[in-house]
């Protein structure tokens, strides 16, 4: 078996995260919940949440200049910007318009993406067909939320799980020493919709008093649905990546998986043989940023070195849709 030969790499990554902490202690000042049932049921201690002032624009900015500075990139060789994100600044224009003007990307096409917590995963594949084609060199990868303002703060089901947050990675095509992105899958079951979406709010209900009563424009979730689905999904995707990357998964130096629970990433770990000492967790202090979170996680690793020059990584996501992906990338 020959491992897979990449066209585009993923030079660079950038986050960037709201300075307010929220704890678990906070939210159950509020809720009927506590920092017992949420540590044990998902892993997550705290989350980041913004300002009201504080736009997913301008976390996006922060995020994709960190990204540019250290791939060496400027706002004008940028041929493209896709983001993805859920929770967009407003229903129009797409929040990677104001990326590309915040940025003054002055040659890049902009264009948000809708594909929830694999969103990240769908951005680079996407890059890397731009990148493929010829149609661009530098792509500008963006996974962003401002879940907090699509949150319904009085349904304790939802509120415990998720934060803001923002990564973003330079895509561009990859060098002759073998490193870039590997492999990429893509699935979706429109069917499972219900189980995770935002009913109300939207052209087929718009927002009216009904919606407003309902709370129809706030995020809706079967938990223990949901869950069921992803260990499955996200089982299957591992296993999709690492065939279509033509590797096994003890050659895998990090698995870095989508941030939304901590017995779902156990769960997908043991599934692929892969030690918990190469998983990357770190919802305990974002919760699930949805869009962001596979980013957010691969900072906080290569700040801890366990990422170097060469290293063999997984990345797996599974969200709302239902939707769900992987990618194997040689870093
Ligand atoms: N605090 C205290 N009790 C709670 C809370 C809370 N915050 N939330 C629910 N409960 C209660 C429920 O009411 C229920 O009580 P009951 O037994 O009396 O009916 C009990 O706790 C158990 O509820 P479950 O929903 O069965 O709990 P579960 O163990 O399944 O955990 C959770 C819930 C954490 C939501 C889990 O199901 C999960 O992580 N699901 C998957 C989430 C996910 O991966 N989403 C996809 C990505 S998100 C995206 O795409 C944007």
């Amino acid at each position: 078996m020959t491992v897979a030969r990449p066209v585009a790499e993923v030079a660079s990554i950038g986050t960037a995260v709201p300075a307010q902490v929220v704890t678990n202690a906070d939210l159950s000042k509020t809720l009927d919940t506590s920092d017992e049932w949420i540590v044990e049921r998902t892993g997550i201690r705290e989350r980041r949440i913004a300002r009201p002032d504080e736009s997913l624009a301008s976390l996006c900015e922060t995020a994709a200049r960190q990204a540019m500075s250290r791939a060496g990139v400027t706002a004008e060789e940028l041929d493209a910007i896709v983001l993805s994100t859920v929770s967009p600044d407003r229903r129009m224009p797409g929040t990677a318009c104001d990326v590309q003007a915040l940025l003054g990307a002055e040659q890049a096409a902009a264009f948000d993406i809708s594909a929830a917590c694999p969103g990240f995963i769908y951005g680079l594949s996407i890059a890397e067909g731009f990148v493929a084609t010829g149609t661009s060199r530098t792509v500008l990868v963006l996974g962003g939320e401002k879940l907090s303002c699509i949150t319904d703060w009085e349904d304790r089901s939802t509120a415990v799980l998720f934060g803001d947050g923002a990564g973003a990675a330079i895509v561009r095509p990859a060098r002759p020493d073998g490193r870039g992105i590997l492999s990429t899958f893509l699935k979706t079951d429109g069917r499972l919709a219900p189980l995770l979406w935002i009913p109300g709010g939207g052209s087929l209900e718009p927002v009216s008093e009904k919606v407003l009563r309902e709370r129809s424009h706030f995020m809706k979730m079967k938990g223990r649905e949901v869950f069921k689905a992803a260990v499955l999904a996200m089982a299957e995707a591992t296993d999709e990546a690492l065939r279509r990357a033509c590797i096994t998964a003890d050659q895998i130096d990090l698995f870095v998986p989508h941030q939304a629970n901590v017995r779902i990433i156990e769960a997908t770990a043991k599934h692929a043989g892969i030690p918990m000492d190469k998983v990357m967790v770190n919802l305990e202090k974002y919760g699930n940023t949805s869009a962001a979170s596979i980013p957010i996680a691969l900072e906080q690793a290569l700040e801890e070195g366990r990422v170097a020059k060469g290293s063999l990584l997984l990345f797996v996501a599974f969200g709302a849709g239902f939707t769900w992906g992987s990618a194997v990338v040689r870093w």
